[in-house]
């Protein structure tokens, strides 16, 4: 029986909430006494108020002003004026008979007033700095209007690019969505929560919304335990560690128990394993809609479900309001678990430093759109967008081109390119392409037709003038893709193609002969094999937000190189979804060499001549791009691969290395990923997994000396008897520019 080695990974916490690794104005000790003295002296009303969560009516109409004189509220999302914000506080503070401040909560998801690239384009630059960055910026436009609490980042490993919310994802890796998700929490939440310009972050939507069966939003998810320990919930212990400070439940059920009543998710893992000590609230209307998923039979039995699971507090329905009280009667739950729930919250909001610091003062008031958030959010926009053809080298383009074609519905849209969670996105700042391009080459050389008047047009009214202006052009430019409300929440689609005429229109312009250069702006990957075919270039840039056109002209001109790779895979058709790179070998992996493409198999062909392997006859078994691929406009080699031993005991760390060379013309910057599998395990594991990545920037002809330092510890899985384990065995490490990766190195653990 192979020896296995169980990791413990607790943290011993003092105190009563246990400890975190967090600066305040208060210590735990401090913020622990005041919020038990505070419960002490709430009436059952009070902390039924702090469990509820209102959206914004607009204003104070007195309705509202006399919930907060009762003290009936604790949070309300969706008021973003300031003055409105500090009024409500005022209110609370000075009018109510405890004087506790609310928590204000938006959507801040990539950006507030200035948007950065949705976050599947964030997690494509691989750089977590910036995600941090952009995080900061959110956070201090969001904090200026009033809002210090965010529902972000959203972690859920998406697969699926039929779901509209992989837009809002970090992509399809636990790692990279891990490290991404840390970064955006500490850039909201900054080293002290109670300084200006931070606001609580919250992790969201634990757990598995992503696995939505069909990739249609809200639907069925049916995960396995050791999928979701070892897939789905990584990110979300990461955010713990990174000391986020509020939870999310998801819409979604798993196997039956919907995540707003799972109790094996929020008390099991959140409070038992991970020792979380901030608070859980539900998504809209979530409690509610356990009438509608058809484990509750009315709202008092939704309430006892949500609070039994763990949930703090209800956002927009009203069951908690309307039942605690009942369950209290009923002795179905105790005054222990609603004490315990309003701690919690109070908690954060201590934390916070609401109680000493509610209102923004005028002068911090409205601070947007700042020169140095602009720039940050083309750095970001520039480091998101993705090389994925680049034939006769046709980018960069050269500046002394006198006549571009600029033709598309996405070329000059300052909304559309924005992307989706995007509520208080200013468009009026927005750069578009069209805009970009005529102030970096002269308005005269920039020919500009939309040719369809959006995405999704069918009709080819336009088609003529467009085609015209290619065919005097000496390139053409077309910036398509999906406008904006084609992705997001409840917005899956069933076919991943260009919507409307936009692939016509591309073959069309091809016809003229013209260099044909592909811009595609999406908010999730798109089926774009066919009709990349058609361009000599493609670039994908997602919904790259404010300063999008200004980050898409730096990288045709070569002003930038461009360095980002993709988070998800690519799939050639969406009959291939669910696809993902960290797939499981099956018994008859697919033999490259074997796949004859369905019509070129023989008429009567015999059963068994195609061999036996895991494929589609029509598409193969390779995606149409990999996660972690994507070009440069220069060349990098690997080479000299080393690790520090060849055998390594659980306590060790893998130090690998390798050399990078510069092999191409340009300067560049090579976003490095480290992969590993475990090739026997006491369950089948993956064929490979992203353990690291570093961004390596070389000029031409230098050399760099790359280095990885992995624990041992992070190749543990969850084994048979669902035990986190690392085993001893046999293993491969791959170094390159994607999980195709091919440079690697065999090693051992003992
Ligand atoms: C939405 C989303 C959630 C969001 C919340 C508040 O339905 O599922 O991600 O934070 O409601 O807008």
């Amino acid at each position: 029986m192979k020896k296995m080695y169980f990791l413990y990974i607790g943290l011993l916490c003092l105190g009563m909430w246990g400890c975190s690794n967090r600066k305040s104005v208060l210590d735990s000790t401090e913020i622990d006494s005041k919020v038990v003295k505070l419960v002490n002296q709430m009436t059952l009303d009070e902390k039924i108020g702090q469990m509820r969560q209102i959206n914004a009516l607009g204003g104070v109409p007195e309705n509202l002003k006399a919930a907060l004189q009762e003290g009936e509220i604790g949070s309300i999302l969706n008021e973003v004026d300031v003055n409105t914000v500090n009024e409500i506080q005022k209110i609370a503070l000075e009018e109510s008979r405890l004087g506790i401040p609310l928590l204000i909560g938006r959507d801040v998801i990539h950006g507030f007033k200035t948007i950065f690239p949705i976050p599947l384009g964030l997690a494509a630059t691989w750089n977590p700095e910036m995600v941090k960055e952009g995080a900061r910026i959110a956070a201090q436009e969001a904090w200026s209007s009033g809002v210090n609490w965010t529902f972000a980042p959203m972690l859920d490993v998406s697969r699926d690019a039929r779901w509209g919310r992989i837009a809002e994802s970090f992509g399809e890796d636990p790692y990279l969505v891990s490290v991404m998700g840390a970064a955006m929490i500490n850039g909201f939440q900054g080293d002290d929560l109670s300084s200006d310009g931070s606001i609580v972050a919250c992790a969201k939507h634990f757990a598995g919304y992503g696995v939505a069966e069909g990739g249609r939003d809200y639907n069925t998810t049916l995960i396995p335990q050791r999928e979701l320990r070892d897939v789905y919930l990584p990110p979300f212990k990461a955010a713990v560690d990174a000391n986020v400070r509020t939870f999310m439940a998801g819409f979604n059920d798993i196997d039956g128990i919907p995540a707003t009543a799972n109790k094996f998710l929020f008390r099991q893992v959140l409070r038992k394993e991970w020792l979380f000590t901030g608070f859980v609230v539900s998504d809209w209307a979530s409690p509610y809609e356990l009438i509608n998923h058809g484990i509750a039979a009315n709202e008092k039995e939704a309430a006892l479900q949500a609070i039994s699971a763990g949930v703090n507090m209800e956002m927009t329905s009203t069951t908690y309001k309307q039942s605690i009280k009942l369950l209290l009667d009923e002795g179905l739950i105790t005054m222990d678990m609603v004490n315990r729930a309003v701690q919690e919250i109070l908690r954060v909001k201590f934390e916070l430093g609401l109680f000493e610091n509610p209102y923004v003062s005028k002068e911090k008031q409205n601070q947007f759109a700042k020169q140095e958030y602009l720039h940050s959010a083309k750095q970001a926009a520039v480091e998101s967008i993705v090389l994925l053809k680049n034939e006769k080298s046709t980018l960069p383009l050269d500046k002394s081109i006198e006549n571009i074609a600029l033709i598309g519905p996405l070329a000059n849209e300052m909304y559309e390119q924005l992307g989706t969670w995007i509520f208080d996105g200013d468009s009026s700042l927005t750069v578009t392409p069209y805009a970009a391009l005529k102030d970096y080459l002269g308005e005269s050389k920039v020919n500009y037709a939309a040719g369809l008047i959006a995405s999704r047009t069918k009709t080819k009214e336009g088609f003529s003038k467009a085609i015209k202006m290619a065919e005097k052009s000496d390139v053409i430019i077309f910036c398509g893709g999906e406008e904006s409300i084609l992705s997001g929440e409840a917005h899956s689609r069933s076919t991943l193609n260009l919507p409307g005429a936009q692939e016509q229109l591309i073959k069309e312009l091809q016809k003229t002969g013209k260099p044909l250069v592909l811009l595609v702006l999406a908010g999730r990957p798109l089926t774009i094999g066919e009709v990349s075919k058609s361009a000599d270039a493609v670039l994908y840039a997602w919904h790259p937000g404010t300063m999008g056109g200004a980050a898409l002209v730096d990288i045709l001109f070569g002003e930038e190189n461009p360095s980002a790779k993709l988070p998800v895979t690519f799939p050639k058709g969406v009959g291939q979804i669910p696809m993902y790179y960290n797939h499981k070998n099956s018994g008859r992996p697919f033999d490259p060499t074997g796949w004859v493409q369905m019509d070129d198999i023989p008429v009567k062909a015999s059963q068994t001549s195609l061999g036996n392997t895991s494929h589609y006859i029509d598409a193969g078994f390779e995606p149409l791009y990999p996660f972690g691929y994507g070009l440069s406009y220069t060349q990098f080699e690997y080479s000299q691969l080393k690790l520090s031993k060849v055998k390594y005991s659980i306590n060790d760390t893998l130090k690998v290395t390798f050399s990078l060379k510069n092999v191409g013309d340009y300067k560049g910057t090579e976003v490095t990923q480290l992969y590993v599998r475990d090739l026997v395990g006491n369950v089948t594991r993956p064929v490979k997994e992203l353990k690291g990545f570093k961004r390596v920037e070389l000029n031409v002809g230098e050399i760099k000396e790359v280095s990885f330092h992995i624990p041992v510890s992070h190749f543990s899985f969850h084994n048979k008897n669902m035990e986190e384990v690392v085993e001893p065995g046999g293993f491969t490490v791959w170094v390159g520019g994607d999980s195709n990766a091919t440079l690697s190195e065999a090693f051992a653990v003992e």
